[in-house]
């Protein structure tokens, strides 16, 4: 069943990203603002959100749906589409050739801390490179298998990250990566952390570390961490979520969870002074 879903989800991803690639071609305009002013949508994030709500009402009619742009269904099925039309949207924008099409198909309450993902896919259409893994069947790029390989110590580590649209947020991210940053090998700020986490299941960098995340910016990536031999955790103790994620080999995550710790960098978000986050960002 979850290699079937899988290949529903690669399709769509498919259609989506070519659609998404294609309008590129054209001028790409803001179509508004979310959390804040440097949060943005365009109409393409809308119509490839539409072009996934509408194929999957008629191949998955009883599965919910929870969409980045709005689109939200409940499920009669106990199976729930968890999707990001478009990840990456300022890479997007600005043409910068790393952005994503991500769907996954949960199981269970479509919440990050309590959902079982069974299918993911990550598609970057500007290099046509397909992250898909389906549940104990595996993580692959394309035809390609991953695993996650033996991890260098953690001060040869190379750490992607990424940013909240929050200013408040992104001074305390900055902070807590001002600490870290002497004692990595570096770190990669990409822009689009579905890809991040499929970089990990890649073994492009070593770890992925970011807070704030919203459900469908992970839901595809989680899966590929750990069906490559990865495993994903949250900071502070707390489930994964918005309070943060951490993804790469289980040793090196480990390690870094302690680092995190002994710097502050897993203080729960309403200890950050300032921080309040939209709760219509909030599923
Ligand atoms: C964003 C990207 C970015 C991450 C942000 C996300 P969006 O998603 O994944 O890399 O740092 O936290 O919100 O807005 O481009 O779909
Ligand atoms: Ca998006």
């Amino acid at each position: 069943m979850n290699e079937y879903l899988r290949e529903i989800a690669i399709k769509l991803a498919r259609e989506a990203g070519e659609l998404v690639f294609a309008r590129r071609e054209g001028q790409i305009e803001v179509a508004g603002t979310k959390s804040s002013d440097v949060d943005v949508v365009t109409k393409v994030d809308k119509e490839s959100e539409q072009l996934l709500f509408s194929r999957l009402e008629e191949l998955r009619p009883d599965d919910g749906f929870l969409g980045e742009e709005g689109r939200e269904k409940n499920s009669k099925s106990g199976l729930t589409w968890v999707v990001d039309p478009i990840d990456g949207t300022v890479n997007y924008l600005y043409n910068l050739p790393h952005y994503s099409v991500s769907i996954a198909v949960v199981s269970g309450d479509p919440r990050p801390e309590s959902w079982q993902v069974e299918a993911g896919v990550v598609y970057n259409p500007s290099t046509d490179e397909m992250f898909h893994a389906a549940r104990s069947s595996g993580a692959f790029l394309n035809d390609r298998r991953l695993e996650i390989a033996v991890p260098p110590p953690l001060h040869l580590a190379l750490l992607a990250t990424g940013f909240a649209y929050s200013s408040v947020m992104r001074e305390e991210q900055f902070r807590i990566l001002s600490q870290l940053i002497g004692q990595l090998r570096d770190i990669r700020r990409m822009g689009t952390a579905s890809l991040d986490l499929a970089a990990v299941a890649a073994g492009r960098v070593d770890l992925y570390f970011e807070r704030t995340l919203s459900p469908w910016d992970h839901a595809a990536g989680e899966l590929l961490v750990t069906e490559a031999g990865g495993s994903i955790s949250g900071i502070g103790g707390l489930p994964v979520g918005r309070e943060g994620i951490l993804a790469g080999h289980p040793d090196l995550v480990a390690e870094f969870v302690e680092k995190l710790s002994n710097i502050g960098g897993d203080r729960s978000l309403a200890e950050i002074p300032g921080w309040e986050f939209d709760s219509k960002d909030v599923k």
